[in-house]
């Protein structure tokens, strides 16, 4: 039901051309942009930092027009959602610094949904979106509260943008310091007004116990429970615009020449954990800002283990490498999984389980395009692994479907893949019934695995594990595979290797 009204409201966008509206307001130079503090930010800005940013990018690539016009869509969706008139209120959380031991912070992440909505990279930070008196919905006012400038604070941890530089980086309406929300939560306690805000996935503790769990409580006793956010955002995520795509190109691209590189570099016997360094050095290298995921560096048998992040042991002579990486660039990311033989030579057996999964994996990324959904693909994927397993002599030609099915989920225990975007697992609230769409990124990465322990299986396929991942761009034609530099027939992998 709310993805029928979601999609109608996206179509009514494009039909009465909002975009374009916004577009004109923004085309001579971002407002805002005029006054931009000319000293160092909390964050990269086109002043400070001109060889990441153009002049009216917040982030690298993304313009403050961009950022208006995604605020503006979520308000429109939630005027569909809640036509009738009201004050309504969105309020999403920045993530806080966490610290890995007393005093030392983990590099800061931001909170996605936060960070797509205004761009704005602080930690203990609230984004509010206001319904302005007398006007309807989608006309707002976007607000940012922000750490408040601190002279001895800043000698530690750096300059932050306060809420001038906010102001002009963003492009939001107005600034205020952190603390100065409390008054505004004050009034979202009337009754008239409308919260929007996810009570239930908490992004930030510190900021919800002292300023939402009340509020939440309040309005839980009124006539207006405080409603959800997070999945309506997630609905204007699943659609890449064509700066998004361009961030996801390069992260695609330099996670596959990290691949090569990586590839050309292993020589037997090599520690997972040089293969991690090395993997990790050329994508930032390259550009990106750091890498998506602990990545999977599995050798041999360890491949078998779908989540192996320890990377700590020797790759022998004889055996396979699974890595499992991507990278993140200006906050879009790539998830690219290749194996290839240690010592440059797949064995007999490697390169028999390696292309029956490639086989599958191809045809699955063929199925990419509109109307068909993840599930329809996973479904797919299942026929063709159940046919590969009876070729590869692990099931019967004549099992029955259910033993076939049975088989197939115990050797290849994940789905075909799932959308890409901010966050690997991106968008995890749209089902994968929905039909592709163009714009839309998915991976494709189908798998078999075959534990040594295994003595149902051929002696000669335990201990292999093979997954095949690749990122796919939907379009009204063919799919395009953004990780296609990253080579992966048998003879390419062979070859490159053969460089080094
Ligand atoms: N790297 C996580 C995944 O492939 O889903
Ligand atoms: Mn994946
Ligand atoms: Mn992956």
């Amino acid at each position: 039901m709310l993805a029928k009204t979601v999609s109608s409201a996206l179509s009514h966008l494009r039909i009465q051309g909002c975009g374009i509206c916004l577009r004109k307001r923004f085309s001579i130079v971002p407002s805002g942009q005029k006054n931009l503090p000319t000293r160092y930010l909390g964050q990269p800005s086109p002043f400070t930092h001109p060889h990441l940013l153009k002049t009216g990018e917040v982030t690298p690539g993304l313009t403050q027009m961009e950022y208006a016009l995604r605020r503006h869509k979520l308000l429109s969706l939630i005027h569909k959602e809640a036509p009738e008139p009201c004050d309504h209120a969105v309020v999403l959380l920045s993530h806080p610094t966490y610290y890995m031991t007393n005093d030392i912070p983990f590099p800061f992440h931001q909170n996605t949904n936060f960070l797509y909505l205004c761009g704005f990279q602080e930690p203990d930070s609230i984004l509010l979106l206001r319904s302005i008196p007398g006007k309807s919905l989608p006309s707002h006012k976007a607000i940012l509260f922000v750490p408040r400038r601190n002279q001895s604070r800043e000698l530690w941890d750096g300059p932050r943008s306060g809420v001038d530089g906010a102001v002009a980086l963003t492009g939001v309406d107005e600034a205020y310091s952190t603390e100065e929300f409390r008054q505004y939560v004050q009034k979202f306690k009337d009754e008239g007004c409308t919260v929007w805000y996810d009570s239930e996935a908490v992004v930030h503790p510190g900021l919800h116990s002292e300023y939402m769990q009340p509020l939440v409580d309040i309005k839980a006793q009124s006539e207006r429970a405080v409603q959800p956010v997070r999945t309506l955002v997630q609905h204007l995520r699943l659609l890449k615009s064509d700066s998004e795509i361009g961030l996801m190109k390069m992260a695609a691209k330099i996670t596959s020449e990290a691949f090569v590189s990586t590839i050309v570099s292993s020589t037997a016997p090599v520690d997972e954990s040089y293969l991690y360094a090395k993997f990790d050095f050329e994508c930032r290298a390259r550009g990106a800002d750091l890498l998506a995921y602990p990545p999977v560096i599995a050798g041999g048998n360890r491949s078998n283990t779908l989540h192996y992040v320890k990377n700590n042991q020797m790759i022998k002579d004889g055996e396979m490498v699974l890595l499992d990486g991507g990278c993140e660039c200006s906050g879009y990311v790539s998830d690219v999984t290749r194996v290839w033989p240690i010592n440059g030579s797949f064995t007999g057996p490697q390169s028999e389980l390696y292309q029956a999964v490639l086989d599958v994996q191809k045809s699955c990324l063929s199925l990419c395009t509109p109307t068909l959904s993840l599930e329809n693909i996973y479904a797919f994927m299942l026929t063709a692994l159940g046919q590969k397993l009876k070729d590869l002599g692990i099931l019967q030609q004549h099992s029955k479907e259910l033993d076939t099915y049975k088989a197939v989920r115990k050797y290849c225990p994940h789905h075909v893949g799932h959308y890409l975007g901010m966050d690997v697992h991106d968008t995890p609230d749209i089902s994968r019934s929905v039909a592709l769409q163009p714009g839309m990124v998915v991976t494709i990465e189908p798998g078999i695995y075959i534990p040594e322990d295994d003595i149902s299986a051929p002696p000669r396929l335990r201990g292999i594990g093979i997954r095949i991942e690749d990122d796919v761009l939907i379009t009204e034609e063919a799919p395009v595979i953004l990780s296609a530099d990253c080579p992966k027939e048998l003879f390419e992998l062979e070859q490159i290797w053969g460089r080094h």
